[in-house]
């Protein structure tokens, strides 16, 4: 069964050499690696017959017409940028097994009723501006003109990098599709988390996808000498920032479900005996009941201001993200449960903790995941791993998947 995924594996292992960092895999946002993917994409998907083209925030997009002209579209994709030293699998496989997956049926000469578009997005782990989504906020007319004016660490807007992309002037795009063209939304990707190892299953359908804030925070402080100013003088904004990263992991610790990280930090001047006068970090929180979630951030909100007031700081927040919580549509979750349980012999819903592009998909059509077992459940680091075998499973199940809409459906 291991075979059928062979080609997979190898365009999984080409595409995550594709890199903007010697010797570690990192591709973020319009990057030259960005670029260099989309080209490497582009032509699997024109190998497997589909029509390509890139849209105006650098989404990939490869479409598959059906010779019925008035069918719908169904979508399959994921995201085609990674976090700094990232594994292999996350995102590229949603973007490269629907396109084996058609190959495969394109072999056996099925002509599908309803169109397919597969979608490398070119932007979903909110890397470069502290913003994830950017691709599919693109495809779906939901970018909003304030994410224009965020800026990368090198201080480049999300429009300069957008206007240097297009050659010219960059409108806010509208959705290529109104729902009632579309069919749905589906999926694939690892599960990054340990629940099918350890329930020793291949694949499962994943039923929710918990909702998440993230942050840009900025501690000012007072810069000043190292040796000469008394502690009892200083106004540290590391160390409030420090303080509050504590604080903030012990409400997560206490709070059933919730998940709160502080994943980034610049500390300036950032010298060994200069003290720090300002700290910029994100935080990044996350709940599957947006109201637990929204209790976490006031209380969050309170200790910062506690913080802040007893070293003397100031600081100040820009949300960079807002997504709440998604069910997954249920009726195309339980078509795509019907090949799960068709192929596997079993399947089980999941709920996943990570950030998916079906996020902002379910906004424009109903959407429906399936998750990929990964060994030990890791992922954002570059020993992600999921075994051909599992792969050459997820594979029969999305191929199935198609076949038995092809078969109930009628454009
Ligand atoms: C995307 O990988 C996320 O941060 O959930
Ligand atoms: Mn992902
Ligand atoms: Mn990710």
């Amino acid at each position: 069964m291991a075979d059928a995924a062979q080609q997979l594996v190898r365009m999984l292992d080409e595409l995550g050499r594709v890199t903007d960092e010697p010797g570690r895999l990192t591709r973020t946002f319009l990057s030259p690696a960005m670029r260099r993917a989309n080209k490497l994409v582009g032509s699997w998907m024109r190998e497997v017959g589909l029509k390509v083209h890139e849209d105006t925030v650098g989404n990939l997009i490869g479409r598959l017409a059906s010779k019925r002209r008035k069918a719908r579209t169904l979508v399959l994709g994921s995201h085609l940028d990674t976090v700094c030293d990232a594994g292999k699998y996350d995102g590229p496989l949603g973007v490269l097994l629907p396109i084996v997956a058609l190959a495969e049926l394109k072999r056996r000469g099925v002509d599908l009723p309803f169109h397919v578009e597969v979608l490398g997005f070119a932007e979903e782990e909110g890397v470069r501006f502290a913003s994830a989504y950017l691709g599919s906020e693109g495809y779906t007319g939901r970018l909003k003109a304030s994410a224009l004016n965020l800026r990368d660490a090198g201080g480049v807007t999300v429009r300069q990098v957008l206007e240097r992309f297009n050659g010219g002037r960059f409108r806010l795009p509208k959705a290529i599709h109104r729902p009632s063209n579309l069919l749905g939304y589906v999926e694939v990707h690892i599960e990054q988390g340990p629940v099918l190892e350890v329930r020793r299953l291949a694949v499962g359908v994943v039923s929710a996808i918990a909702g998440q804030s993230r942050f840009k925070l900025t501690w000012t402080g007072e810069a000043g000498h190292a040796g000469t100013t008394p502690m009892a003088l200083r106004r540290d904004a590391l160390a409030g920032a420090a303080e509050f990263a504590l604080g903030v992991e012990s409400i997560a610790r206490r709070t059933p479900g919730l998940v709160a990280t502080v994943g980034s930090l610049t500390v300036s001047p950032g010298a060994a005996n200069v003290i720090p006068g300002a700290a910029v970090h994100t935080l990044d929180v996350r709940h599957a009941d947006d109201r637990a979630r929204r209790r976490a951030l006031m209380a969050i909100g309170r200790l910062a201001t506690r913080i802040a007031s007893r070293r003397k700081l100031t600081r100040a927040w820009q949300r960079t993200q807002e997504n709440g919580a998604v069910i997954c549509s249920p009726p195309l979750t339980a078509q795509l449960a019907r090949s799960v349980q068709a192929v596997q012999g079993k399947s089980i819903s999941v709920v996943s903790g990570a950030g998916h592009d079906g996020v902002v998909m379910s906004a424009l059509t109903p959407v429906a995941m399936l998750f990929v077992r990964c060994r030990a459940g890791l992922s954002h680091h570059p020993d992600e791993y999921a075994s051909p075998k599992d792969l050459a499973m997820a594979r029969r199940v999305v191929i199935d998947f198609l076949e038995r809409l092809a078969g109930v459906h009628h454009g």
